[in-house]
């Protein structure tokens, strides 16, 4: 994970990972439980003092990109002008968590100006972050950037609590959990969309008679998959991803480009789903061992961008000044 964030001056550069979530998106805004872990993909940001606030030489930017507005509205954000560049390997609207990315490793530069931050602290901001400028959604996805490694959101039980993250009245236990030191495939539609629609669409979806019963049946689901995870039992992580996938359908959010992801890849996988949002974005999948390649081979046949990705062991740090 590693540690506190200590005090820094300008000019400094500031990283965070994206994330990917095994089960349990969506259902996570509404308290229920959920598996993700961080990805080796991350954004850096470089942050010097300037004239006045812009990102990527844009000065309109604090008007225009939603997540810099939010994060400079913050009661923590630096008062200095920042000069803002950020160098990103997450595709955006992809359901990678780039913009969680974003949240985290400003909030770890802009903590660090201030003086330092703890890691709960540092989770808190970036979501708060996320928050402002979303509108709504869970701190799943920020807390993946700030961790590292992999995490379970409203879980008890799946392993020793990292930290709480409060929301006005609510809030939500992360815990760490283990690696099981599998190989997943992730492959991206190309189809762009907005997060907060498609968590808004959901939560319209769910106020229905039986939006009750489809939450608990999202909870039932991720508690067995991460309990299944937890075994190192392949087969059973599969059949859950399968089944959090027909709920996902259920509530609106696949789309025709990845359910032709999702087909094409059934023959080389334990399990696949689509992660994230949805609507467009990625998918998830679990190859079999040893039919890793052919798996990539059919989704980029299927016309998605597949690619490998690892664990990141690391969350948002500090990466020194730039050279
Ligand atoms: O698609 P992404 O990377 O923005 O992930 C969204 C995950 C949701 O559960 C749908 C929303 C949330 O805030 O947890």
């Amino acid at each position: 994970m590693t540690g506190a964030i200590g005090a820094a001056s300008l000019p400094l550069s500031a990283r965070a990972p994206g994330k990917c979530i095994v089960f349990g998106e969506h259902a996570v805004v509404h308290g229920g439980p959920e598996l993700l872990f961080a990805v080796d993909l991350t954004t850096q940001l470089f942050l010097r003092p300037g004239a006045r606030a812009q990102l990527n030489g844009d000065p309109a930017a604090p008007e225009r990109h939603p997540y810099f507005r939010a994060a400079l509205a913050q009661p923590w954000a630096p008062r200095t002008p920042l000069e803002v560049q950020a160098v990103s390997r997450i595709p955006r609207g992809a359901g990678l968590g780039s913009s969680a990315a974003f949240c985290a490793a400003f909030a770890a530069g802009g903590s660090a100006l201030g003086g330092g931050v703890d890691r709960a602290g540092l989770a808190q901001r970036s979501f708060d972050i996320e928050r402002t400028a979303q509108g709504v959604g869970s701190p799943g996805d920020t807390s993946a950037a700030v961790a590292g490694g992999f995490l379970t959101v409203n879980a008890p039980g799946s392993g020793p609590t990292l930290w709480s993250v409060r929301d006005g009245p609510r809030t939500w236990d992360v815990r760490r959990v283990d690696d099981p030191g599998w190989v997943w495939i992730v492959a991206h539609s190309g189809i762009p969309r907005a997060t907060g629609d498609a968590v808004r669409s959901v939560s319209a979806r769910l106020r229905a008679p039986d939006g009750p019963e489809l939450l608990e049946q999202f909870a039932r689901v991720a508690r067995e998959g991460i309990a299944a995870m937890a075994a190192g039992d392949r087969a059973a992580v599969g059949a859950r991803m399968a089944e959090n996938q027909q709920l996902l359908r259920e509530v609106g959010v696949s789309h025709p480009r990845l359910e032709a992801l999702l087909d094409a890849v059934a023959p080389n996988v334990d399990g696949a789903k689509l992660t994230g949002a949805g609507a467009g974005g990625s998918i998830v999948a679990l190859p079999r061992p040893g039919a890793e390649v052919e798996a990539v081979r059919r989704l980029a046949r299927a016309g998605g961008l597949p690619f490998v990705v690892r664990p990141a062991r690391d969350g948002a740090e500090l990466v020194g000044p730039p050279a």
